[in-house]
Protein backbone atom coordinates (compact mmCIF):
# COMPACT_ATOMS: atom_id res chain seq x y z
CA UNK A 1 0.00 0.00 0.00
CA UNK A 2 1.79 2.94 -0.99
CA UNK A 3 0.92 6.59 1.69
CA UNK A 4 0.79 9.66 -0.05
CA UNK A 5 0.12 13.13 2.81
CA UNK A 6 -1.53 15.31 0.81
CA UNK A 7 -1.86 19.26 2.21
CA UNK A 8 -4.22 21.54 1.66
CA UNK A 9 -4.69 24.72 3.44
CA UNK A 10 -5.81 27.51 1.58
CA UNK A 11 -9.12 27.46 -0.38
CA UNK A 12 -8.58 26.23 -3.33
CA UNK A 13 -6.13 23.35 -2.51
CA UNK A 14 -9.27 22.18 -0.51
CA UNK A 15 -11.27 22.04 -3.74
CA UNK A 16 -8.37 20.38 -6.03
CA UNK A 17 -7.49 18.00 -3.52
CA UNK A 18 -11.46 16.63 -3.54
CA UNK A 19 -10.93 15.35 -7.28
CA UNK A 20 -7.49 13.23 -6.12
CA UNK A 21 -8.91 11.91 -3.25
CA UNK A 22 -12.66 10.93 -4.73
CA UNK A 23 -10.39 8.77 -7.44
CA UNK A 24 -8.30 7.29 -4.75
CA UNK A 25 -12.00 6.32 -2.97
CA UNK A 26 -13.68 5.23 -6.09
CA UNK A 27 -10.39 3.41 -7.80
CA UNK A 28 -7.32 3.10 -5.79
CA UNK A 29 -8.61 2.59 -2.22
CA UNK A 30 -6.92 -1.08 -2.18
CA UNK A 31 -3.27 0.83 -3.57
CA UNK A 32 -3.24 3.90 -2.23
CA UNK A 33 -3.58 5.21 1.69
CA UNK A 34 -4.01 9.29 1.54
CA UNK A 35 -3.15 10.96 5.01
CA UNK A 36 -4.44 14.89 5.22
CA UNK A 37 -2.74 17.68 6.55
CA UNK A 38 -4.25 21.18 6.51
CA UNK A 39 -2.41 24.05 7.28
CA UNK A 40 -4.77 26.08 8.67
CA UNK A 41 -3.65 29.05 6.27
CA UNK A 42 -7.56 29.35 5.79
CA UNK A 43 -9.75 28.92 8.85
CA UNK A 44 -13.03 30.93 8.57
CA UNK A 45 -15.67 28.54 7.93
CA UNK A 46 -16.62 29.36 4.57
CA UNK A 47 -12.82 29.44 3.57
CA UNK A 48 -12.50 26.31 5.09
CA UNK A 49 -14.56 23.90 6.34
CA UNK A 50 -17.63 24.31 3.84
CA UNK A 51 -15.51 22.45 1.23
CA UNK A 52 -14.17 19.57 3.24
CA UNK A 53 -18.06 19.19 4.01
CA UNK A 54 -19.70 20.26 0.64
CA UNK A 55 -17.12 18.24 -1.13
CA UNK A 56 -17.02 15.17 0.62
CA UNK A 57 -13.38 15.40 1.16
CA UNK A 58 -12.12 13.32 4.56
CA UNK A 59 -11.51 14.80 7.69
CA UNK A 60 -8.08 15.98 7.68
CA UNK A 61 -5.86 13.87 9.75
CA UNK A 62 -4.02 16.68 11.00
CA UNK A 63 -4.62 20.69 11.90
CA UNK A 64 -1.97 22.92 12.14
CA UNK A 65 -3.94 25.73 12.67
CA UNK A 66 -1.05 28.13 11.17
CA UNK A 67 -3.60 30.96 10.53
CA UNK A 68 -2.62 34.24 9.09
CA UNK A 69 0.74 35.83 9.54
CA UNK A 70 3.44 37.77 7.06
CA UNK A 71 4.60 35.40 4.64
CA UNK A 72 7.88 34.66 6.00
CA UNK A 73 6.32 33.66 9.59
CA UNK A 74 3.11 31.80 8.41
CA UNK A 75 5.65 29.56 5.95
CA UNK A 76 8.15 28.90 8.42
CA UNK A 77 5.71 28.14 11.26
CA UNK A 78 4.16 25.73 8.53
CA UNK A 79 7.45 24.49 7.23
CA UNK A 80 8.69 23.54 11.05
CA UNK A 81 4.95 21.79 11.55
CA UNK A 82 4.88 19.97 8.42
CA UNK A 83 7.99 18.58 9.44
CA UNK A 84 7.30 17.30 12.46
CA UNK A 85 4.54 15.36 10.84
CA UNK A 86 6.08 13.89 7.88
CA UNK A 87 9.04 12.77 10.54
CA UNK A 88 5.95 11.14 12.05
CA UNK A 89 4.70 9.44 8.90
CA UNK A 90 7.08 8.73 6.41
CA UNK A 91 4.77 8.77 3.63
CA UNK A 92 6.13 7.65 0.27
CA UNK A 93 5.24 11.45 -1.45
CA UNK A 94 4.00 14.45 -0.38
CA UNK A 95 0.90 15.75 -2.90
CA UNK A 96 1.09 19.66 -3.36
CA UNK A 97 -1.78 21.68 -4.93
CA UNK A 98 -0.89 25.25 -6.88
CA UNK A 99 1.10 27.98 -5.49
CA UNK A 100 0.25 28.56 -2.19
CA UNK A 101 2.26 29.53 1.43
CA UNK A 102 1.31 26.10 2.06
CA UNK A 103 2.19 24.51 -1.02
CA UNK A 104 5.82 26.19 -0.61
CA UNK A 105 6.13 25.27 2.93
CA UNK A 106 5.64 21.76 2.18
CA UNK A 107 8.13 21.58 -0.83
CA UNK A 108 10.82 22.88 1.83
CA UNK A 109 10.08 20.32 4.33
CA UNK A 110 9.24 17.32 2.39
CA UNK A 111 12.42 17.90 0.20
CA UNK A 112 14.58 18.36 3.66
CA UNK A 113 13.87 15.17 4.42
CA UNK A 114 14.15 13.80 1.02
CA UNK A 115 10.28 12.68 0.41
CA UNK A 116 9.09 12.73 -3.06
CA UNK A 117 6.72 15.45 -4.11
CA UNK A 118 3.58 15.15 -6.34
CA UNK A 119 3.19 18.58 -7.39
CA UNK A 120 -0.11 19.41 -8.79
CA UNK A 121 -0.59 22.35 -10.89
CA UNK A 122 2.94 22.61 -12.10
CA UNK A 123 4.86 24.81 -15.05
CA UNK A 124 2.36 27.68 -14.41
CA UNK A 125 3.87 30.51 -14.76
CA UNK A 126 3.04 34.26 -14.76
CA UNK A 127 6.63 35.64 -15.16
CA UNK A 128 6.31 38.24 -12.68
CA UNK A 129 8.24 37.70 -9.32
CA UNK A 130 6.38 40.38 -7.46
CA UNK A 131 4.08 37.88 -6.85
CA UNK A 132 3.93 36.06 -3.87
CA UNK A 133 2.89 32.74 -5.83
CA UNK A 134 5.09 33.11 -8.94
CA UNK A 135 8.47 32.24 -6.43
CA UNK A 136 6.51 29.76 -4.70
CA UNK A 137 5.75 28.18 -8.04
CA UNK A 138 9.25 28.08 -9.28
CA UNK A 139 10.60 27.00 -5.83
CA UNK A 140 7.93 23.68 -5.76
CA UNK A 141 8.24 22.80 -9.37
CA UNK A 142 12.04 22.38 -8.93
CA UNK A 143 12.14 20.79 -5.68
CA UNK A 144 9.34 18.12 -6.95
CA UNK A 145 9.65 14.64 -8.51
CA UNK A 146 6.07 13.98 -10.12
CA UNK A 147 5.38 17.45 -12.25
CA UNK A 148 1.89 17.31 -13.52
CA UNK A 149 0.89 20.24 -15.60
CA UNK A 150 -3.04 21.13 -16.37
CA UNK A 151 -1.62 22.66 -20.01
CA UNK A 152 0.60 22.62 -22.53
CA UNK A 153 2.29 25.87 -21.93
CA UNK A 154 2.33 24.81 -18.37
CA UNK A 155 4.55 21.81 -19.49
CA UNK A 156 6.53 23.88 -22.29
CA UNK A 157 7.37 26.31 -19.15
CA UNK A 158 9.14 23.59 -17.07
CA UNK A 159 11.01 22.23 -20.09
CA UNK A 160 12.03 26.18 -20.99
CA UNK A 161 13.32 25.91 -17.58
CA UNK A 162 15.41 22.55 -17.94
CA UNK A 163 12.96 19.78 -17.18
CA UNK A 164 13.58 16.82 -19.53
CA UNK A 165 10.56 15.16 -21.44
CA UNK A 166 12.60 12.68 -22.15
CA UNK A 167 12.91 11.19 -18.49
CA UNK A 168 11.67 7.87 -17.91
CA UNK A 169 10.63 6.12 -14.68
CA UNK A 170 11.88 5.51 -11.65
CA UNK A 171 11.70 9.30 -11.32
CA UNK A 172 13.77 11.49 -8.68
CA UNK A 173 13.48 14.99 -7.50
CA UNK A 174 17.27 14.86 -9.90
CA UNK A 175 15.24 12.92 -12.77
CA UNK A 176 11.63 14.26 -12.54
CA UNK A 177 8.77 13.40 -14.53
CA UNK A 178 6.50 15.92 -15.98
CA UNK A 179 3.37 15.44 -17.43
CA UNK A 180 0.78 17.42 -19.47
CA UNK A 181 -2.81 15.87 -17.93
CA UNK A 182 -5.28 17.87 -17.90
CA UNK A 183 -6.88 19.92 -14.73
CA UNK A 184 -8.45 18.45 -11.15
CA UNK A 185 -10.32 21.56 -10.99
CA UNK A 186 -12.39 20.58 -14.63
CA UNK A 187 -12.30 17.26 -13.23
CA UNK A 188 -14.34 18.84 -10.28
CA UNK A 189 -16.68 21.03 -12.21
CA UNK A 190 -18.16 18.33 -13.89
CA UNK A 191 -18.24 16.07 -11.35
CA UNK A 192 -20.34 18.79 -8.88
CA UNK A 193 -22.79 20.42 -11.99
CA UNK A 194 -25.37 18.26 -11.46
CA UNK A 195 -25.58 18.39 -7.70
CA UNK A 196 -25.06 21.99 -7.67
CA UNK A 197 -28.50 22.36 -9.60
CA UNK A 198 -30.01 20.48 -7.91
CA UNK A 199 -28.85 21.91 -3.80
CA UNK A 200 -28.05 25.75 -4.70
CA UNK A 201 -30.46 28.41 -3.83
CA UNK A 202 -27.86 30.88 -4.28
CA UNK A 203 -29.78 32.42 -7.63
CA UNK A 204 -33.12 32.62 -6.01
CA UNK A 205 -31.42 33.39 -2.65
CA UNK A 206 -30.18 36.82 -4.03
CA UNK A 207 -33.02 37.29 -6.92
CA UNK A 208 -30.20 36.41 -9.66
CA UNK A 209 -31.77 35.73 -12.95
CA UNK A 210 -30.07 33.01 -15.32
CA UNK A 211 -27.55 35.06 -17.86
CA UNK A 212 -28.86 38.30 -16.47
CA UNK A 213 -25.63 39.22 -14.04
CA UNK A 214 -22.54 39.72 -13.88
CA UNK A 215 -19.96 37.27 -11.43
CA UNK A 216 -17.47 39.32 -9.64
CA UNK A 217 -14.32 38.09 -7.25
CA UNK A 218 -11.40 40.09 -5.97
CA UNK A 219 -8.59 39.01 -3.51
CA UNK A 220 -4.90 39.22 -5.09
CA UNK A 221 -2.81 40.99 -2.78
CA UNK A 222 -1.86 43.78 -5.10
CA UNK A 223 -5.53 44.60 -5.99
CA UNK A 224 -6.81 44.38 -1.94
CA UNK A 225 -3.49 46.04 -0.39
CA UNK A 226 -3.06 48.80 -2.74
CA UNK A 227 -6.09 51.78 -2.89
CA UNK A 228 -5.43 52.96 -6.12
CA UNK A 229 -5.91 49.58 -7.53
CA UNK A 230 -8.86 48.61 -5.48
CA UNK A 231 -10.56 52.08 -6.35
CA UNK A 232 -10.41 51.55 -10.06
CA UNK A 233 -11.89 47.94 -9.97
CA UNK A 234 -14.71 49.03 -7.97
CA UNK A 235 -15.24 52.30 -9.69
CA UNK A 236 -15.23 50.09 -13.02
CA UNK A 237 -17.57 47.47 -11.54
CA UNK A 238 -20.39 50.50 -10.09
CA UNK A 239 -20.28 52.46 -13.57
CA UNK A 240 -20.50 49.56 -15.64
CA UNK A 241 -23.77 47.76 -13.02
CA UNK A 242 -25.55 51.39 -13.23
CA UNK A 243 -25.12 52.49 -17.08
CA UNK A 244 -26.72 48.32 -17.91
CA UNK A 245 -28.95 48.10 -15.23
CA UNK A 246 -26.99 44.87 -14.42
CA UNK A 247 -26.75 43.24 -11.31
CA UNK A 248 -23.39 41.91 -10.12
CA UNK A 249 -22.99 39.34 -7.81
CA UNK A 250 -19.76 39.93 -5.78
CA UNK A 251 -18.66 37.04 -3.03
CA UNK A 252 -16.20 38.50 -1.04
CA UNK A 253 -12.82 36.77 0.43
CA UNK A 254 -12.34 38.02 3.83
CA UNK A 255 -9.27 39.98 2.97
CA UNK A 256 -11.13 42.40 0.51
CA UNK A 257 -13.83 42.45 2.87
CA UNK A 258 -11.50 44.31 5.54
CA UNK A 259 -9.58 46.33 2.21
CA UNK A 260 -12.88 47.69 1.61
CA UNK A 261 -13.19 49.22 4.68
CA UNK A 262 -9.76 50.79 5.14
CA UNK A 263 -8.40 51.17 1.06
CA UNK A 264 -11.63 52.53 -0.44
CA UNK A 265 -12.41 56.31 -1.15
CA UNK A 266 -15.56 57.73 0.83
CA UNK A 267 -17.81 58.29 -2.58
CA UNK A 268 -16.77 55.11 -4.05
CA UNK A 269 -17.85 53.63 -0.34
CA UNK A 270 -20.93 55.49 0.03
CA UNK A 271 -21.91 54.59 -3.86
CA UNK A 272 -21.45 50.88 -3.34
CA UNK A 273 -23.18 50.69 0.22
CA UNK A 274 -26.05 52.62 -2.15
CA UNK A 275 -26.12 50.72 -5.02
CA UNK A 276 -29.05 48.77 -6.17
CA UNK A 277 -27.26 46.23 -8.68
CA UNK A 278 -24.01 45.02 -6.73
CA UNK A 279 -24.37 42.14 -3.60
CA UNK A 280 -21.76 41.58 -1.99
CA UNK A 281 -21.60 38.08 -0.28
CA UNK A 282 -19.90 36.22 1.87
CA UNK A 283 -17.86 33.56 0.53
CA UNK A 284 -19.92 30.77 -1.23
CA UNK A 285 -19.70 27.27 -1.13
CA UNK A 286 -18.69 25.57 -3.73
CA UNK A 287 -21.85 24.09 -5.29
CA UNK A 288 -22.76 27.78 -5.19
CA UNK A 289 -19.64 29.37 -6.35
CA UNK A 290 -20.41 27.30 -9.45
CA UNK A 291 -24.28 27.99 -9.57
CA UNK A 292 -23.05 31.29 -9.67
CA UNK A 293 -20.55 31.07 -12.84
CA UNK A 294 -22.71 28.58 -15.00
CA UNK A 295 -25.41 30.68 -14.81
CA UNK A 296 -24.17 34.60 -15.31
CA UNK A 297 -23.48 36.21 -18.50
CA UNK A 298 -19.88 37.36 -17.82
CA UNK A 299 -17.54 37.10 -15.31
CA UNK A 300 -14.97 39.43 -13.90
CA UNK A 301 -11.87 38.36 -11.36
CA UNK A 302 -8.30 38.42 -10.64
CA UNK A 303 -8.94 34.78 -9.63
CA UNK A 304 -6.56 31.89 -11.14
CA UNK A 305 -9.41 29.29 -10.50
CA UNK A 306 -12.41 31.29 -11.29
CA UNK A 307 -11.06 32.48 -14.58
CA UNK A 308 -10.41 28.68 -15.53
CA UNK A 309 -14.05 28.16 -14.04
CA UNK A 310 -15.68 30.62 -16.38
CA UNK A 311 -13.81 28.77 -19.12
CA UNK A 312 -14.94 25.40 -18.19
CA UNK A 313 -18.47 26.78 -17.91
CA UNK A 314 -18.22 29.07 -21.60
CA UNK A 315 -18.26 32.05 -20.24
CA UNK A 316 -15.87 35.48 -20.73
CA UNK A 317 -13.69 36.75 -18.35
CA UNK A 318 -12.38 40.15 -17.27
CA UNK A 319 -9.30 39.64 -15.47
CA UNK A 320 -8.23 42.21 -12.81
CA UNK A 321 -4.49 41.43 -13.56
CA UNK A 322 -1.43 42.42 -16.02
CA UNK A 323 -0.99 39.10 -16.68
CA UNK A 324 -2.25 35.66 -16.30
CA UNK A 325 -0.98 32.05 -16.22
CA UNK A 326 -3.59 30.42 -17.83
CA UNK A 327 -3.10 32.07 -21.38
CA UNK A 328 -5.22 29.57 -23.71
CA UNK A 329 -7.88 31.35 -22.46
CA UNK A 330 -6.69 34.88 -23.64
CA UNK A 331 -5.94 33.44 -26.35
CA UNK A 332 -9.18 31.69 -27.48
CA UNK A 333 -10.58 35.17 -26.77
CA UNK A 334 -12.41 34.25 -23.92
CA UNK A 335 -10.43 36.22 -21.37
CA UNK A 336 -9.38 39.60 -21.60
CA UNK A 337 -6.80 41.29 -19.22
CA UNK A 338 -8.11 44.26 -18.21
CA UNK A 339 -6.02 45.05 -15.04
CA UNK A 340 -7.32 47.33 -12.81
CA UNK A 341 -7.51 50.33 -15.15
CA UNK A 342 -11.12 51.47 -15.47
CA UNK A 343 -10.66 52.20 -19.10
CA UNK A 344 -9.87 48.52 -19.96
CA UNK A 345 -12.60 46.98 -17.90
CA UNK A 346 -14.80 48.87 -19.43
CA UNK A 347 -13.96 48.15 -22.76
CA UNK A 348 -13.32 44.78 -22.41
CA UNK A 349 -17.55 44.91 -20.78
CA UNK A 350 -18.21 46.17 -23.93
CA UNK A 351 -16.14 44.02 -26.04
CA UNK A 352 -17.95 41.22 -24.28
CA UNK A 353 -21.22 42.26 -25.10
CA UNK A 354 -21.74 42.87 -28.38
CA UNK A 355 -18.97 39.77 -29.32
CA UNK A 356 -20.10 36.95 -27.11
CA UNK A 357 -21.77 34.66 -29.09
CA UNK A 358 -18.52 34.35 -31.20
CA UNK A 359 -16.35 32.62 -28.39
CA UNK A 360 -15.69 29.14 -28.84
CA UNK A 361 -14.06 27.45 -25.63
CA UNK A 362 -11.73 24.22 -26.93
CA UNK A 363 -11.52 21.75 -24.58
CA UNK A 364 -8.06 21.97 -23.27
CA UNK A 365 -8.34 21.21 -19.51
CA UNK A 366 -8.33 17.25 -19.95
CA UNK A 367 -11.00 15.16 -20.19
CA UNK A 368 -12.64 14.84 -16.51
CA UNK A 369 -10.73 12.24 -15.27
CA UNK A 370 -7.27 13.84 -14.43
CA UNK A 371 -7.03 12.29 -10.69
CA UNK A 372 -7.29 9.02 -11.98
CA UNK A 373 -4.70 9.76 -14.09
CA UNK A 374 -2.51 11.26 -11.77
CA UNK A 375 -3.11 7.99 -9.29
CA UNK A 376 -2.20 5.69 -12.05
CA UNK A 377 1.22 7.73 -12.32
CA UNK A 378 2.14 7.72 -8.89
CA UNK A 379 2.01 4.14 -8.43
CA UNK A 380 3.58 3.16 -11.76
CA UNK A 381 6.68 5.41 -10.56
C1 LIG B 1 -3.88 32.86 -0.46
C2 LIG B 1 -2.79 32.54 -1.49
C3 LIG B 1 -3.28 32.91 -2.87
C4 LIG B 1 -4.60 32.26 -3.18
C5 LIG B 1 -5.61 32.56 -2.09
C6 LIG B 1 -6.86 31.77 -2.32
C7 LIG B 1 -0.50 32.80 -0.63
C8 LIG B 1 0.72 33.63 -0.66
N1 LIG B 1 -1.58 33.32 -1.23
O1 LIG B 1 -4.07 34.27 -0.49
O2 LIG B 1 -2.33 32.47 -3.83
O3 LIG B 1 -5.08 32.74 -4.41
O4 LIG B 1 -5.07 32.18 -0.81
O5 LIG B 1 -7.96 32.28 -1.68
O6 LIG B 1 -0.49 31.73 -0.07
N2 LIG B 1 -8.26 35.69 6.11
C9 LIG B 1 -9.37 35.55 6.90
N3 LIG B 1 -9.88 34.30 7.08
C10 LIG B 1 -9.34 33.18 6.52
C11 LIG B 1 -8.19 33.34 5.73
C12 LIG B 1 -7.67 34.59 5.53
O7 LIG B 1 -9.90 36.53 7.43
O8 LIG B 1 -9.86 32.08 6.73
C13 LIG B 1 -7.72 37.05 5.87
C14 LIG B 1 -6.68 37.46 6.91
O9 LIG B 1 -6.83 38.84 7.12
C15 LIG B 1 -5.38 37.21 6.18
C16 LIG B 1 -5.76 37.53 4.73
O10 LIG B 1 -7.10 37.11 4.61
O11 LIG B 1 -4.33 38.00 6.63
C17 LIG B 1 -4.88 36.85 3.70
O12 LIG B 1 -4.88 35.43 3.90
P1 LIG B 1 -3.64 34.57 3.34
O13 LIG B 1 -3.94 33.13 3.51
O14 LIG B 1 -2.37 35.06 3.88
O15 LIG B 1 -3.59 34.93 1.81
P2 LIG B 1 -4.76 34.99 0.73
O16 LIG B 1 -4.89 36.41 0.30
O17 LIG B 1 -5.94 34.26 1.20
N1 LIG C 1 -14.63 29.78 -4.71
C1 LIG C 1 -15.71 29.43 -3.92
N2 LIG C 1 -16.40 30.42 -3.26
C2 LIG C 1 -16.05 31.73 -3.36
C3 LIG C 1 -14.94 32.08 -4.18
C4 LIG C 1 -14.24 31.08 -4.83
O1 LIG C 1 -16.07 28.25 -3.82
O2 LIG C 1 -16.72 32.58 -2.74
C5 LIG C 1 -13.88 28.72 -5.39
C6 LIG C 1 -13.85 28.84 -6.89
O3 LIG C 1 -14.99 28.23 -7.45
C7 LIG C 1 -12.56 28.13 -7.26
C8 LIG C 1 -11.66 28.46 -6.09
O4 LIG C 1 -12.52 28.82 -5.00
O5 LIG C 1 -12.75 26.73 -7.31
C9 LIG C 1 -10.75 29.60 -6.42
O6 LIG C 1 -10.12 30.04 -5.26
P1 LIG C 1 -9.58 31.52 -5.06
O7 LIG C 1 -10.23 32.44 -6.01
O8 LIG C 1 -9.69 31.81 -3.62
O9 LIG C 1 -8.01 31.37 -5.35
P2 LIG C 1 -7.11 31.20 -6.66
O10 LIG C 1 -7.73 30.20 -7.57
O11 LIG C 1 -6.96 32.55 -7.28
O12 LIG C 1 -5.80 30.77 -6.11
Amino acid sequence: MLKIITIIGARPQIIKAAALSRAIRNHFKDKIREVIVHTGQHYDEKMSQVFIDELGIPTPNYNLSIGSGSHGKQTGRMIERIEEVLLEEMPDYVVIYGDTNSTLAASVAASKIHIPIVHIEAGLRSFNKSMPEEINRIMCDHASTLLFSPTKTGYNNLIDEGFSSGNKSPFTADHPGIFHCGDVMYDNSLYFKNMALRESNILQDNDLKKDEYILGTIHRNNNTDDPGRLNAIFAAMINISNENKINIALPLHPRTSKAIETNLDKTLHDQLENSSYIKILPPVSFLDMIMLESNCSLVMTDSGGVQKEAYFFEKPAIIFRSETEWTEIVDAGAGIIADADQRKITAAFDHFSTNQKQITYPKIFGDGFTAEFICEMILGN
